[in-house]
């Protein structure tokens, strides 16, 4: 057995999995002998990927069609873990708009809120307690580099990210000493299918969502948070040492400008 499996796994749930950055992450831990519960809203392109992994790397993947956004996914999540030991748990989905804030009705920022806050929440709170029972696994919360400092025309998105930098952080200290690495990733520009939506070029330093998985599952257990990249840790040392807020983000919102979506 290797060593990620012995102290992630055997099994590791995905939250947002059927595409992108979620998918890549799927595939990393089937590559790692991980077996899988998928979670996502799309029945036929999530089982797929399933029987695509299931076929390539040998593990078994369950997937678990559901809205993020919905309180009643947790019901699901504990059916399909519940004869399951979970060592690992990723969440990954986000629901962003782009757009000044009042140009878009409240209804958009709390469907932000429900996807990418009280979700990662209610994720940990079904999945920590088996975790601390057996003193062992990890969480990966995905953040951006957007959560660092405000960013006009997608400001609900970065708070969001902003509160999973600060979640993932207090939880990595809290649990730690319970045998649980808590990981908080927070990646530049990546090249996933919502991405190219909203973005006509690529920005510096994009990374493919491959690169972006491995990147952060290597960090997982030797930090509490990562920056994949090299232009991207650059690119944060600037804005968060050498510039003021107020210059940060400024230069967030000339980044923000071009995007659409
Ligand atoms: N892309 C970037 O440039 C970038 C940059 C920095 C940080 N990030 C972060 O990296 C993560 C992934 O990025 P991404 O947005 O490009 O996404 P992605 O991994 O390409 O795709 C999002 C995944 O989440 C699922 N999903 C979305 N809303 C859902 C919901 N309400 N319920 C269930 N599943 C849902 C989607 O599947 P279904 O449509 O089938 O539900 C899809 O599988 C996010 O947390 C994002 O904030 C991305």
């Amino acid at each position: 057995m290797n060593s990620f499996r012995e102290k992630y796994g055997p099994v590791a749930v995905v939250a947002g999995a059927s595409e992108g950055l979620g998918a890549a992450f799927a595939e990393a831990l089937a590559a790692r002998g991980v077996d899988l519960v998928l979670l996502a809203r799309r029945a036929p392109v999530l089982s797929a990927l399933g029987d695509r992994l299931s076929s390539a790397y040998g593990v078994a993947v369950r997937p678990v069609p559901c809205d993020l956004a919905d309180p009643s996914f947790v019901d699901a999540l504990r059916d399909a873990v519940a004869d399951r030991e979970v060592g690992l748990g990723v969440y990954n989905a986000a629901y962003s708009f782009v757009a000044p804030l009042l140009d878009r009705p409240l209804e958009d920022s709390l469907r932000v809120v429900d996807v990418n806050v009280r979700g990662p929440l209610r994720f940990v709170h079904v999945l920590a307690p088996a975790m601390r029972k057996r003193r062992r696994g990890g969480f990966v919360l995905m953040s951006s580099l957007a959560g660092f400092q405000g960013a006009p025309k997608i400001g609900a998105y970065a708070s969001s990210k902003a509160f999973n930098i600060v979640l993932g952080e207090s939880l990595a200290a809290e649990l730690r000493p319970e045998g649980i690495d808590v990981l908080v990733s927070c990646p530049g520009a990546i090249r996933t299918p919502n991405y190219a939506q909203a973005a006509r070029k690529d920005a510096p330093g994009t990374l493919d969502a491959q690169i972006v998985a491995e990147r952060t599952l290597e960090a997982l257990g030797r930090r509490s948070l990562v920056i994949p990249g090299a232009v991207n840790k650059l690119a944060t040392f600037v804005m968060r040492r050498l510039l003021s807020r107020a210059v940060a983000v400024a230069l967030m919102g000339k980044n923000t400008a071009d995007l659409s979506g």
